[in-house]
């Protein structure tokens, strides 16, 4: 049962509060000034309190002293403690300081119970991710947090499963999924947990160069194979022996790389270019792609024996909106990772920023939402992240309207059309500098209208 202490010099909020806790299910305790909640936060047997809901004026301490003093006292300083203030109305500046000084939130009084339990639930919610992040990071020991899988969706449940009957397989893997699910991810993981992890990891971006380096690149070449190739040079295949090589964007490659490609697969073995001595290969072979296959075999860029070859077993990663359910334990595992400084806590965010979080549609999947993440926790200077920090801008900002997505929301169709002219006008005012007569004629549309759309969309 979670603990919680009611620090308040009135008897009479105390006792109210206090009924309507313990009718919640929870076990509450009393204080009536701040050197009670201090040791209590301080106590280390099962008397510490879970959460504290000090009011900021009590005779002894006031609740910022009382905050002031718990945080000089905790681990590094820097941690958020498990206190709510409560303040009188009009006093913004006493919970702007309480914030800052580590408390989780406050409410302001006289307040409402529906509000009151509402905030303490979004404290217990959030400690529970936080837990379970941490609880990861434990489990995986030392492990980078750069090679850590999160999420608990079902989709993701299956990765994981499809991960553990492959890991020790060494079998070749095709992992596909839309940018920045998380493929190159996956690849490591997989590499780490196999028998070839004693072997190096190395990548190629298969679409990152022409045809020609790209063979050389793979597969080495000889003294002479061509204009430049003054030396031998063993490839990326050889590099690679007794490791993994990950082939990345592996849709991007020629039908005559494929076919040479097709044919190491098979024979495990190769020359380098321009020359004739085989060489060779014990490697695993792990293969990503954003683009999907089937097409590029059924319009004829890809070539179908290949397909087999490097499907052996495929990770399918869904994008990031078919898994909404993931974000909250996302943002808050990026909310470890990105610290505003080394002595830093995590960086909090505030229910409406987390909701258009959970609204958007993240067409760069979770890559995009790590990088807005980082990005906000330096714009609120490690503070709270409220809605103001959060912007989809810059290259990833498009909104991306999906369709089908919405369709299967139960979008009407008005309500989709709604959404696709707010974008437009919202477009042609930015193309336009925010002209409203060259961007109303850029939409074709007459002035009158223009503005009447406009205040619809509160634009
Ligand atoms: N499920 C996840 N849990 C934690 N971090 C993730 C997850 N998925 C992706 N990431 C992080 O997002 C970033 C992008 O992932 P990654 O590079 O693996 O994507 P990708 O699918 O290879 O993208 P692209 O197709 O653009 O190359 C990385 O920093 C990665 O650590
Ligand atoms: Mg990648």
């Amino acid at each position: 049962m979670q603990r919680i202490l009611i620090a308040d010099d009135d008897a009479a909020i105390r006792g109210v509060l206090r009924d309507f806790l313990e009718d919640e299910g929870f076990e509450v305790a009393e204080a009536d000034n701040g050197g009670g909640v201090l040791s209590a936060l301080n106590s280390s047997n099962g008397s510490r309190p879970d959460l504290v809901l000090m009011d900021v004026r009590m005779p002894d301490k006031s609740g910022l002293d009382v905050l002031r003093e718990a945080k000089a006292g905790s681990d590094g300083g820097a941690a958020t403690l498990p206190v709510v203030i409560m303040t009188a109305f009009g006093t913004s500046n006493v919970a702007i300081d309480a914030i800052q000084l580590g408390a989780y939130d406050y409410i302001t009084k006289p307040f409402n119970l529906d509000h009151v339990l509402i905030t303490i639930q979004r404290f217990f919610e959030r400690q529970s991710l936080s837990e379970q992040v941490e609880a990861l990071s434990t489990r995986l020991g030392e492990r980078d947090p750069n090679e850590v899988l999160i999420g608990n969706s079902a989709a993701m449940q299956e990765v994981y499963k499809t991960i553990g009957r492959v890991a020790r397989s060494d079998a070749t893997v095709l992992v596909t999924g839309e940018t920045g699910t998380g493929k190159e991810l996956v690849a490591t993981i997989l590499h780490n947990s196999s028998s070839y992890a004693r072997g190096p990891l190395v990548k190629v971006n298969c679409a990152a160069l022409p045809e020609t380096l790209l063979e050389s690149e793979l597969f080495g070449h000889e003294k002479g194979a061509f204009t430049g190739a003054l030396a031998q040079r063993k490839g990326r295949f050889e590099m690679a022996n007794k490791g993994t090589i990950f082939l990345d964007e592996v849709g991007e490659m020629t039908l005559s790389t494929q076919k040479k490609l097709l044919r190491v697969l098979q024979e495990r073995e190769f020359e380098r270019v321009g020359g004739s001595v085989s060489v060779k290969i014990d490697t695993r072979v792990i293969s990503a792609t954003n683009k999907i296959l089937a097409v590029e075999i059924e319009e004829g860029r890809f070539r179908e024996d290949l397909f087999y070859r490097l499907n052996i077993i495929s990770i399918y990663l869904p994008p990031l909106r078919d898994r909404r359910d993931d974000i909250p334990l996302l943002v808050e595992h990026f909310l470890h990772k990105h610290r505003y400084s080394a002595s830093a806590g995590p960086s909090r965010i505030s229910q409406g920023a987390m909701q258009m979080l959970m609204d958007y549609d993240w067409p760069g999947n979770v890559r995009q939402l790590e990088n807005m993440i980082e990005r906000a926790t330096v714009l609120a200077q490690g503070g709270i992240i409220t809605e103001e920090y959060i912007t989809f801008s810059g290259a990833d900002s498009r909104q991306f309207i999906d369709v089908a997505q919405r369709l299967r929301k139960g979008t009407s169709l008005n309500d989709l059309l709604a959404d696709v002219e707010k974008q437009a006008f919202s477009e042609a005012l930015t193309q336009t500098e925010g002209d409203r007569v060259a961007a109303a004629s850029l939409l074709g549309v007459k002035l009158p209208e223009f503005q009447q759309r406009l205040a619809d969309f509160g634009l």
